[in-house]
């Protein structure tokens, strides 16, 4: 049979898919007191407010709700929490309970993720993630969030891309603190596993109604030339060392209720890891006639190829947490949108019980270790404008169509 989409004109999902949008609070927030103050991306700017979402969210709340008939965001613990095992912040509290509120109000499903790829500076100073304390002040933080919010939650991330936050922080030196050090980051992952651990016994006992899982970042792994050696060995690298095998370390002992994954594309081997944010990456992908956006190879069949993978492992509900396009282009970002879903929906079709999908993201934001050039928004923000002016895109009117009627039409 073809993989290739286009064949129907309307998808149907399944009654009660989550079609949801996707945020990260220091992305739209800003660095607030973490370890992302002081950060210049790669494109030099300078992460201070962001897209300044936290004094704008009344605005963008009407955008999220528009969106999804789900939201997926986490809160910024530097403004919750200011020192280990203190108590909440009443003003950042109340800030983010209004946020809970609109989107149940509006019956929305809520997916939270505890700690995406930030923490606050006290936490940093004493070792950030390597240190053996770590996991019992994530724990303390996490069961007084819990303790506030727990009725307005239905899924929760305990950890973004513990695999990419290890890796791009403790050997890549993209994220703060940009260090190497393999003995670190495996210390990192082994602390991050034993705090998940305790917030899944805790959520299974106190509140059993939230299904807890990671988001796991995952990309389709390809070597253009499997009898190279070098080729092998990268290819290795990436599906062992930042992939699947820590992907196991989460679940070996079956504490996840859901396979939670992110996916934005195939990441081909040659000589080098080809990277469409890299020149010489976009030349191979280029000469080869690969489609690609600003980051990395478009390659939807993947998706398709992953969640076949995963379900036929784990048996467990697949939920897709983030997947989107960096582009300027917003035809490009419509056309992924479809073909992502095609290809998900192909899933479902043959068996795999595939829950939710998650757009990234609502907003273009402050894209990680580039910065505000990289823009993967259903929504654009008006850097050059002084109010940072909001304006829905094509795509993101797209979306809405999607996620209000449960199907998907595919764009003539
Ligand atoms: C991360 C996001 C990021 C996105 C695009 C995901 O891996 O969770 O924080 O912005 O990828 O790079």
């Amino acid at each position: 049979m073809s993989l290739a989409p286009g064949k129907m004109n309307k998808l149907y999902f399944p009654k009660d898919f989550i079609f949801g949008t996707s945020t990260s609070s220091f992305q739209i927030e800003g660095a607030g007191k973490t370890e992302w103050q002081n950060f210049v991306g790669t494109d030099g700017t300078l992460l201070d407010v962001a897209i300044d979402h936290y004094r704008k969210y009344r605005e963008d709340l009407e955008y999220i709700l528009y969106l999804g008939n789900a939201y997926r965001f986490s809160m910024d613990w530097s403004k919750l929490q200011n020192s280990a095992f203190g108590p909440l912040d009443k003003e950042a509290r109340a800030h983010y309970l209004e946020i809970f509120e609109a989107l149940k109000g509006k019956n929305k499903k809520t997916m939270l993720v505890l700690n995406h790829f930030s923490n606050p500076m006290w936490m940093i100073k004493k070792g950030g993630w390597a240190s053996s304390g770590s996991a019992d002040v994530y724990f303390d933080y996490v069961k007084k969030i819990l303790d506030i919010y727990s009725g307005y939650i239905d899924l929760i991330n305990t950890f973004n891309e513990p695999n990419a936050y290890a890796n791009l922080a403790y050997i890549l030196k993209d994220f703060p603190p940009k260090r190497t050090n393999p003995y670190l980051r495996n210390k990192v992952l082994a602390n991050m596993y034993k705090a998940h651990k305790m917030v899944y016994d805790h959520v299974k006992k106190k509140y059993p109604h939230i299904s807890v899982g990671i988001s796991h970042a995952c990309m389709f792994v390809q070597a253009l030339n499997e009898r190279s050696p070098i080729q092998r060995s990268l290819r290795w690298f990436l599906e062992y060392y930042m992939f699947e095998h820590v992907h196991e370390i989460f679940t070996k002992e079956g504490k996840i209720d859901f396979i939670g994954f992110s996916y934005y594309g195939r990441i081909l081997i040659s000589r080098y890891v080809v990277l469409a944010y890299e020149k010489r990456g976009r030349e191979v992908l280029d000469r080869l006639g690969l489609d690609h956006d600003d980051m990395w190879e478009t390659y939807p069949a993947g998706i398709y190829y992953l969640i076949k993978r995963f379900y036929d492992k784990y048996r467990k509900p697949v939920i897709i947490t983030e997947n989107g396009t960096s582009t300027d282009n917003d035809e490009l970002r419509k056309n992924n949108i479809y073909s992502h879903l095609y290809y998900i929906k192909k899933a479902i079709d043959e068996g795999a019980d595939v829950r939710g999908y998650f757009h990234w993201s609502t907003f273009d934001n402050y894209e990680l270790a580039h910065g505000p050039s990289r823009r993967f928004g259903l929504v654009s923000i008006d850097h050059s404008s002084p109010g940072l002016e909001r304006k829905i895109k094509q795509s993101g009117e797209y979306y809405h169509k999607i996620s209000s009627s449960g199907s998907v039409e595919k764009i003539i």
